[in-house]
């Protein structure tokens, strides 16, 4: 008699687990931090809700491109990470909805500084300083000095020993085309973007493949992300950071809630549990450094101290605009990568 009542009960509770699973539904996500963390966030909030999520993994400029293709028919239901540039970009080109989250005054500033110029379509989750990487082993071993500042990364010495990605593809390079077309004018920036062509080995299409390739002795040098630098570093990797003297930019990693999203309800949820303390400490789970944007959540001391370190007064409304952004990344292409090296 036992027997059978067990086993009813287990299966009644796999079919009610199966129809919750069921009834919760799905979500598809363009994820544009690491690995790692979009794995976590996957599982766990897939755990805690029922609902299954698709991840698709890309960098900001790439996401970006793929919801202008598809935005008669939209596959994407949320976007989470990546630089803010391309997020205001989105918002600007009508891709993205308003969304006023609850939690709003629980943010930093500069995230909801970021929701509100972009009327709500988008939020800020993580800040990050853009800085250098550098792998002290092989610049000692090259004999080379650890840049400190923007100047130092033309000098001769450093040719073929840098590498950065390509801003059309990656928010991090879009985040120091900006930076230095603040920090130097844009006559200059661009003259020095050339000088700077001449000592790069590599653009890659990621904007965390330069660190990688520092910290793996590819490279000596990389213009990174510095909350980049102590994930590989806890992998055992040589790889430190240090923010350029003459002042550096930060990007505002957002997230947006797609027009036209099949599974809007599902795509709330996942908003507004994105915003949590709780949601946020997955980025230092996963080794991600950025600072969060929830000023409830933990601080891991691994995270960059923005005190010590120069902020150019980046404009995020000018370079977030469809035209700026578009404009500036076609005339680097024109201007800067099309020259031989
Ligand atoms: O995931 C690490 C990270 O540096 C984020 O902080 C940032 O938003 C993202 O990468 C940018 O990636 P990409 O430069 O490839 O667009």
């Amino acid at each position: 008699m036992k027997t059978p009542h067990l086993v009813a009960l287990a299966a009644a509770a796999l079919c009610a687990g199966t129809a919750h699973a069921q009834d919760a539904g799905q979500l598809n996500v363009i994820c544009s931090v690491q690995a790692e963390w979009c794995n976590m966030i996957q599982t766990v909030f897939a755990k805690t809700t029922g609902i299954k999520v698709n991840m698709s993994l890309k960098g900001s400029g790439e996401a970006l491109a793929q919801l202008v293709a598809e935005k008669a028919n939209p596959k994407t239901d949320v976007w989470f990470g990546g630089t803010g540039d391309p997020h205001l970009q989105a918002a600007e080109m009508g891709l993205s909805i308003e969304h006023k989250s609850p939690t709003l005054p629980q943010l930093f500033p500069w995230a909801q500084a970021q929701a509100a110029q972009s009327g709500y379509k988008t939020v800020g989750i993580y800040s990050g300083p853009l800085g250098f990487g550098y792998n002290p082993e092989l610049l000692a071993k090259k004999k080379l000095a650890v840049p400190k500042s923007w100047a130092d990364l033309l000098k001769p010495e450093y040719k073929g020993e840098i590498q950065v990605a390509n801003p059309a593809s990656s928010g991090t390079a879009y985040t120091m085309v900006a930076t230095l077309v603040q920090l130097m004018g844009e006559d200059k920036a661009f003259e020095y973007m050339k000088g700077l062509h001449k000592n790069v080995s590599q653009y890659t299409r990621s904007g965390t493949g330069p660190i990688k390739a520092v910290a793996r002795g590819e490279t000596a040098v990389s213009i990174s992300f510095v909350h980049d630098g102590p994930g590989e570093k806890m992998q055992g990797f040589p790889v430190e950071t240090i923010t350029p003297s003459e002042g550096t930019g930060a990007e505002i990693g957002s997230m947006s809630i797609i027009k036209g999203a099949r599974n809007l309800e599902q795509a709330k949820k996942f908003y507004e549990w994105a915003l949590t303390p709780q949601a946020q400490q997955f980025g230092a789970a996963a080794k991600q450094f950025q600072l969060p944007s929830n000023k409830a959540t933990p601080i891991d001391p691994r995270v960059p101290d923005f005190k010590s370190i120069k902020f150019i007064n980046y404009d995020y409304a000018k370079y977030g605009a469809s035209a700026e952004r578009k404009r500036l990344i076609a005339k680097w292409e024109k201007d800067v990568n099309s020259l031989p090296r």
